[in-house]
C-alpha cells in the first residue's frame, strides 16, 4: 500500500470518527431535551414540596400577635437573575391574631399606586388602613373602602403556624368584589 493510500484511509477513519461523535452527541442532546421533561414532571411533587418548605418564613413566636395590627418585616430567599442579597429580599405585613386564634396577615401595599399602608395611619379614620398617598382607606379586614382610590382589598399572606411559632409564606393576591 503506497503512503498515498494510507493517508487517504486514516482521513477516511478520522472523518468516519468525527461523524459518529457528532452525530451521537447530537442524538445524546435530542435524547435529554425530549426526556427532561418527563423527568422534571416525575419530580414535581417533590420540588414542589420544597419550594413550599423554601417558602414561609418564621416571624416570631405566634403569641406576640393581638388583635391589634403589628408592622413585621421579613426577608424571603429566592433567585432573582445574578441579584442574590445576601439576606434574601426584605419583605413586610401587617399581621394580627383575633381572640380565637385566627391570623390575618396583609400586604401592606396599597392597591391603587403600589405606597405603603399604615394601620390607624390617620386619626380621623379609627379601625382602618390609611394610605397617605391619596387618601386611600381600607377596613380592618383590608377591604378597600368604596369612594377611596384603591379598587381591591390588600393581598394576604399564606400563613401557618408550628411549635408556636408563625410563618408567612407567599402572598395570595384578592382582586374587587
Ligand atoms: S397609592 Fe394608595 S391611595 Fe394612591
Amino acid at each position: 500500500m503506497g503512503d498515498k493510500e494510507k493517508g487517504r484511509r486514516s482521513e477516511g477513519i478520522s472523518r468516519r470518527r468525527f461523524l459518529t461523535y457528532t452525530l451521537g452527541g447530537t442524538g445524546a442532546f435530542l435524547a435529554s431535551t425530549a426526556l427532561y421533561p418527563m423527568v422534571r414532571f416525575s419530580a414535581d411533587p417533590f420540588l414542589k414540596r420544597e419550594e413550599e418548605r423554601a417558602s414561609f418564613v418564621d416571624v416570631g413566636p405566634v403569641d406576640q400577635f393581638s388583635e391589634t395590627y403589628k408592622f413585621v418585616r421579613f426577608f424571603v430567599k429566592r433567585k432573582d437573575g445574578w441579584y442574590h442579597p445576601e439576606k434574601g429580599f426584605e419583605r413586610t405585613a401587617w399581621v394580627r391574631r383575633s381572640a380565637s386564634g385566627d391570623i390575618l396577615a396583609l400586604s401592606p401595599v396599597c392597591k391603587h399606586l403600589n405606597c405603603t399602608v399604615k394601620w390607624e395611619g390617620n386619626p380621623r379614620f379609627k379601625s382602618e388602613f390609611f394610605c397617605p398617598c391619596h387618601g386611600g382607606r381600607y377596613d380592618e379586614n383590608g377591604v378597600n373602602i368604596p369612594g377611596t382610590p384603591p379598587a381591591a382589598p390588600l393581598d394576604r399572606y399564606e400563613t401557618k403556624v408550628e411549635k408556636g411559632r408563625l410563618y408567612l409564606g407567599k402572598i395570595v393576591p384578592r382582586t374587587r368584589g
